[in-house]
């Protein structure tokens, strides 16, 4: 038998992390008040730290046509090529608030998000490093999206790279 297995941290709260991390998540937390959720009420915040320094944010941006919608981590992706076109991120944080249910845990990214945030890496040639948390409770640090999204379809399928 094979297996895959993977290690994260999990810390208690965003108190146990570096300065950096904080500021970045609680810009993660923040940015949840710019989504646009009327269908869902789950707001999703992402900020991206890239390797010059700068900070780009993202977040859901809900349709009445459903699968229109596209997730925070996406428009991130989006903002982060438009902006700073060749930068590479360093680390990415992602939080949320919800009307139905208290905003104490992790989420992750779902998995459309994953096979995105994996393109990027490998167009970038840099892991990201993902920070996950609610608004409390514990944060979960990843080292690499990549690591979320085993045998992953990835561009060197297509013979190219
Ligand atoms: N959503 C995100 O923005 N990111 C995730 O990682 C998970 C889900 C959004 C999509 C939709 O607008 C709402 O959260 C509920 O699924």
């Amino acid at each position: 038998m094979e297996h895959y297995q993977f290690s994260y941290e999990l810390v208690d709260s965003i108190d146990a992390l570096t300065a950096a991390d904080a500021a970045l998540l609680g810009k993660a937390r923040a940015v949840t008040e710019l989504a646009y959720a009327p269908y869902s009420g789950f707001n999703v915040g992402a900020a991206a730290l890239l390797t010059n320094g700068a900070v780009v944010q993202g977040t859901n941006q809900e349709n009445a046509s459903y699968p229109v919608g596209i997730c925070a981590e996406r428009v991130l992706l989006g903002n982060v090529a438009m902006q700073y076109p060749g930068e590479k991120i360093v680390s990415l944080a992602i939080s949320y608030r919800s009307d139905k249910r208290a905003s104490d845990q992790p989420i992750s990214p779902c998995g459309m998000c994953r096979q995105a945030l994996l393109e990027f890496e490998h167009r970038s040639e840099a892991p990201i490093r993902l920070i996950l948390a609610g608004e409390t409770g514990q944060v979960m640090i990843v080292e690499s999206a990549r690591l979320l999204l085993p045998f992953a379809f990835t561009p060197r399928e297509l013979g190219g790279q």
